[in-house]
């Protein structure tokens, strides 16, 4: 037996390979079930109890030198299979892994494009908290207190203070705009802003707005008017024209509701302008005096004028899409469909 067992060792230190499959047959061969080594240990039950200790020794030896010198040639192997460049990688005419980059959500699109607009005019862009206080979003702005315009627009209040709140319109940069600076101020204000409204295709509890502002001396509403013409056949397209219907906000008098003709029948009446052959896009008018006043801006110097539109409301009318829900779902198959320069 102790010649079975020199003969095994002599074999496994000889082995040597660095194919994985050859090291695995060679290990199943002595290790396995019905190795060679099972033999050798089915062969000492039956040796004489006096020899059992020193026999017993080698055995386990053997046992021990194998698993190990088996370890050493795998991870040797291992070792020579990762320093070789893989055939794949010496294929070049193989087609290469695509870069998956993003793309720039629809409301961002629409946003850079109509801040773009207003920046050749000469607008700047403004930016201020979403969390905001009653001063901000309501009453620098003309909404006396229980004043039932505050209900026009249904506001979130932080912790049932009535005092804290989600702005639920852009127009509070405005009036921080206009706290740090005199006129001319130009600005427009993009932002998120919150109501509480049921979600549905139409209408959602988050959405964003553009508003503008600008004050100077002799700010007529022929200037707003003007102002919007451009807006309107710079982002609509040359041939659009606009309309101006009287309208009532407590931060501007008078008020009105700009719409533009439909390019996407025409003006002959579709669907989308409800065979009006308009499309209403923003709210605005001439800076009430009373903002003025409250802002510490001299009313009777000054004028102004100001606007506001849901950049949603002008995504869907661009990108004819009905649902404003999909920009909120981030679903990457919706996204994947729009691509800007901006
Ligand atoms: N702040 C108004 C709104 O959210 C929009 C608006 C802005 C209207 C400026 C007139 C002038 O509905």
């Amino acid at each position: 037996m102790i010649e079975k067992i020199n003969d095994l060792l002599a074999r496994i230190e000889a082995f040597s390979s660095t194919d994985a499959k050859e090291i695995e047959d060679f290990r199943i061969k002595i290790l396995g079930r019905k190795g060679e080594m099972n033999d050798i240990m089915d062969e000492f039950k039956t040796v004489a109890p006096e020899l059992k200790r020193e026999l017993g020794q080698k055995v386990n030896q053997l046992k021990n030198r194998a698993i190990a010198r088996i370890e050493e040639l795998k991870q040797q192997a291992e070792e020579k299979a990762m320093a070789t460049p893989s055939s794949t990688i010496d294929d070049m005419s193989r087609p290469g892994t695509e870069e998956q980059l993003g793309s720039r959500h629809p409301i961002s699109i629409v946003r850079n494009e109509i801040c773009d607009i207003f920046n050749r005019l000469g607008f700047t862009v403004a930016d201020g908290p979403e969390i905001e206080d009653d001063w901000h979003v309501f009453s620098a702005l003309n909404f006396p207190p229980e004043h039932p315009a505050r209900d026009m627009q249904d506001t979130f209040f932080i912790e049932k203070n009535p005092d804290i709140l989600l702005r639920t319109h852009t127009s509070s940069i405005q009036v921080r705009t206009m706290e740090k600076q005199q006129p001319p101020i130009r600005v427009i204000c993009p932002g998120r802003v919150f109501r509480n409204e049921a979600i549905s295709a139409r209408a959602h509890c988050i959405f964003h707005q553009i508003e503008g502002l600008y004050i100077d001396e002799k700010v007529s509403f022929a200037d707003l008017k003007q102002t919007l013409l451009f807006f309107a056949k710079e982002y609509f397209g040359e041939n659009t024209q606009i309309r101006l219907r009287p309208s009532y906000f407590p931060f501007t008098e008078p008020s009105a509701e700009l719409d533009v003709s439909c390019n996407l029948c025409g003006d002959k009446g579709c669907n989308v302008c409800k065979g009006t052959g308009w499309l209403e896009i923003l709210g605005c008018g001439m800076v009430d005096p009373n903002v003025l006043e409250a802002n510490n801006i001299d009313s009777k110097k000054y004028t102004g004028f100001a606007f506001g539109m849901g950049v949603e409301r002008i995504a869907m009318l661009k990108f004819g899409v009905k649902d404003l829900r999909l920009y909120f779902e981030n679903d990457k198959r919706f996204l994947d469909q729009f691509e800007s320069a901006i």
